[in-house]
């Protein structure tokens, strides 16, 4: 073949196959009740990102049940396979197949370990199958990159709260995989308080969406919810008396809550606001104390309008550096797993299809 004929060859595999893409990464996330799924090109190019959450599958337990979740996942994941790819497909302008992905990522800690181990044997099947390599991902450490997805490289060193139903963390960041919890919550985590708040409230799970409505449209009224471990030196939290003072309150109002709205949202701003405060003022504490000057927020309750709106005044006023990502990246997504896993992957870090699934943090 002479040089002018290879070169015609080559623009036309090109043209056929669309834009360039560098390093197809398939990233699953089945921690815990949402079935996540998502397909990124690099770093921060989200081809797909598909989620089914379980909330209704739960409902009339009260509660998230292990195994229902685990048969869930199970039940959902391949249809979801094929929509990501399908998603990928379209947004890429030409079809994605399996045969496309460079690595695999998937979630192996922390969470329920049976519901983890329907995307870690997913993922380490594909990882056999297509001989790509396969990404093991902390569910926690890829909270935060939620921001670096969509803000891009983020000056460190950074403190980032995560803030989700089942984990209420302060993380102190160096560099990329080099972070320490330094804060958490001693008990409930603020989105747990927050869900089974909303439900004396007779509101179901997820309570948050609800409970930050009020938040904005109700100025909080004279009640004196309790800023919990505020005053306590340290970077931990508490949030179960939060809780068990909203119930005294209820129960010295006759043990019904208000009915209507008009009512209610004055007693659930007010609530919020508590939460809302213990957070701002943990997080810029933790800031101050390690002298960072960037601040994240993810996780479920970063999603929270009144949440943001204090962050960023407060940081504006602290001269901080605040960063959030859009709601949709702050609940539980494989997107951010995703992108975690390419900066691993770009630093050699990858693991073997001996790759444990555990159900709690190491430390
Ligand atoms: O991160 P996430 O989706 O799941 C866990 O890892 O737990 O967080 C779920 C939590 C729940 O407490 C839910 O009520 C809360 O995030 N949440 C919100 C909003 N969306 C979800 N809280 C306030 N405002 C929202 N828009
Ligand atoms: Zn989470």
């Amino acid at each position: 073949m002479n040089k002018a004929s290879m070169k015609k060859t080559s623009m036309n595999k090109a043209a056929m196959n669309g834009p360039a893409l560098n390093n197809l990464c398939l990233a699953i996330d089945t921690t815990f009740d949402d079935t996540s799924l998502a397909i990124l090109s690099g770093r921060r190019d989200i081809l797909a990102s598909v989620t089914l959450s379980q909330y209704a599958d739960h409902a009339e337990f009260g509660g998230v049940v292990p195994e229902r979740a685990s048969r869930k996942h199970l039940e959902v994941i391949h249809p979801l396979l094929d929509r990501a790819l399908a998603a990928a497909g379209e947004k890429a302008g030409r079809p994605i197949a399996l045969e496309d992905l460079s690595a695999v990522a998937v979630s192996n800690l922390p969470g329920l370990i049976g519901a983890i181990l329907v995307g870690m044997t997913v993922a380490k099947s594909l990882a056999w199958l297509l001989k790509i390599p396969l990404i093991g991902i902390n569910h926690i450490e890829a909270h935060p990159y939620a921001n670096f997805l969509v803000h891009g490289e983020l000056p460190f060193p950074l403190v980032h709260l995560v803030a989700a139903g089942g984990h209420t963390l302060l993380i102190l960041q160096q560099d990329h995989f080099d972070w320490e919890i330094i804060g958490r919550s001693v008990d409930d985590a603020a989105g747990e308080c927050v869900d089974k708040v909303a439900k004396m409230f007779g509101h179901p799970m997820p309570g948050g969406p609800v409970v930050d409505r009020m938040a904005m449209e109700h100025a909080a009224g004279p009640y004196d919810f309790p800023r919990p471990m505020l005053a306590a030196p340290g970077l931990d939290f508490s949030f179960s008396g939060l809780k068990t003072a909203m119930m005294y309150f209820l129960r010295d109002r006759g043990g019904a809550p208000p009915r209507d709205e008009g009512e209610a949202g004055p007693v659930l701003s007010a609530f919020f606001a508590a939460v809302s405060e213990v957070l701002v003022a943990k997080t810029l504490r933790a800031a101050r104390q390690t002298g960072v000057k960037n601040i994240t927020i993810s996780g479920g309750l970063a999603a929270s309008r009144a949440l943001r709106r204090n962050f960023e005044a407060a940081c504006a006023e602290a001269g901080l550096g605040f960063f959030c990502p859009p709601p949709a990246l702050c609940t539980d997504n494989a997107a951010m797993v995703g992108c975690l896993a390419a900066y691993r992957l770009e630093a050699g870090l990858h693991d073997g299809l001996d790759l444990e699934a555990f159900p709690n943090l190491p430390f």
